[in-house]
């Protein structure tokens, strides 16, 4: 069995893909110091594989420590690496402690990766690379405009430390995995996005105010030259999204790849508007949904989707999953959440 070390095991897209891994045959060992995370996650992801997973709670700032689980695990064949700090808004307010978690701990997981001899890498990037790009749909080839926030900014200079680090260390071959916007939970609805802080993102917003726990939904704007006026992005379900990890560990392991350091766009391809995500939550539950217009919101861009060729032509992968499902399986949670977690 190939050994994989998932970092932020404990989180949104960790957790998610924990699951996806082992059901294809991959053993896992996780690390999660839970800054945006509970420990109960990973109870639940092994109550849904049915099986113990090796993890350690620790902060991979700590290059020791770091180095501990490498040493521990001598044999381990790629790390996945999921762990940093993802709000933009706190971003902005606090830059240096996301350049000082996001990049020192991806330095210390890339130097245990040369002195361990771990040949495969795949990391976290962002459509938020691509700062407020007009080109659509998004290519991997895109030129990066300015970063719209230092959160941004820590995935724009993570991926030049990547292919640095690709130039210089040929053995180890890497992926870079560029996430539009997930969302959505695993279908069991025992785990799925549950960050210690307020949800800013559109999904649980959504679902937040459904259960009550808001009042409204804000609809930040309906005057983009959009087809309904609101915004457009590209919703990517968290078990499609886990999937693709699978996918990109099963082809660096096949040697299939072209460079040692290869970038992917992971969206479906398919823009939706606010309005459309919110009538499609409202179709698949039954009820309606308490929202109003708002003023625009700083920083969003009019509409960002992916161009998603590359990604189904090389790794093979495709969508299963719709917006539709997306709100099924959040509503699914949110409402699980609430009587077992907050409730
Ligand atoms: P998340 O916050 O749910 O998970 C990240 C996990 O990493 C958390 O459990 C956190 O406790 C842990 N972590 C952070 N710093 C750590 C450190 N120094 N040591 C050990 N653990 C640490 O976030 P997520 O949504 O699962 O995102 C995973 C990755 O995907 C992140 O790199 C994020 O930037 C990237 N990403 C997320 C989205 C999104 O919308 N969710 C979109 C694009 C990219
Ligand atoms: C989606 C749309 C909002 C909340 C963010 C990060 C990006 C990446 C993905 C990490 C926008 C609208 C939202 C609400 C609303 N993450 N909205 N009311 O901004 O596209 O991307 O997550 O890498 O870096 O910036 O996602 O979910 O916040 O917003 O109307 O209460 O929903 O204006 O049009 P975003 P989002």
């Amino acid at each position: 069995m190939n050994k994989v070390l998932v970092t932020g095991g404990c989180g949104y897209i960790g957790s998610h893909t924990i699951i996806d891994l082992i059901d294809h045959g991959f053993e896992v060992v996780s690390v999660d110091n839970n800054i945006n995370s509970y420990t109960y996650a990973m109870d639940r992801v092994e109550s849904i594989v049915k099986r113990s997973i090796t993890h350690y709670r620790m902060d991979l700032c700590d290059l020791e420590a770091t180095r501990q689980i490498f040493k521990d695990h001598p044999d381990i064949k790629a790390v996945i690496h999921f762990a940093a700090l993802k709000s933009v808004g706190e971003s902005v307010s606090q830059p240096l402690r996301y350049f000082d978690n996001n990049l020192n701990s991806l330095l210390n997981v890339l130097s245990c990766m040369r002195d361990f001899n771990v040949p495969h890498f795949i990391f976290s990037s962002s459509c938020s690379v691509y700062g407020n790009t007009t080109a659509l749909p998004v290519t991997e080839t895109t030129p990066f405009e300015e970063a719209e926030s230092p959160y941004a900014r820590t995935k724009q200079i993570g991926e030049q430390i990547i292919r640095d680090f690709a130039r210089a260390n040929a053995a180890v071959s890497s992926i870079l995995l560029r996430y539009f916007n997930p969302a959505g939970a695993h279908e069991s609805a025992l785990i799925g996005e549950d960050p210690v802080h307020e949800a800013w993102n559109l999904v649980p917003a959504i679902t937040e105010t459904a259960i009550g726990h808001r009042e409204e939904l804000l609809v930040f704007g309906d005057d983009y030259p959009t087809r309904d006026g609101s915004c457009i992005r590209d919703y990517i379900h968290i078990m499609d999204l886990a999937n693709a990890h699978t996918k990109a560990l099963q082809y660096l392991l096949a040697d299939k790849q072209e460079q040692n350091c290869e970038v992917y766009n992971l969206g479906i391809g398919n823009g939706v508007t606010v309005l459309e995500a919110v009538h499609a939550f409202e179709k698949v539950t039954g009820q309606k949904l308490n929202y109003r217009i708002a003023p625009r919101r700083d920083g969003d861009v009019v509409a960002v989707y992916a161009d998603t060729g590359l990604v189904g032509e090389r790794l093979n992968w495709q969508a299963r999953y719709n917006i539709e499902d997306i709100m099924r399986t959040a509503w699914a949670w949110e409402k699980q959440r609430k009587s077992t977690v907050n409730g």
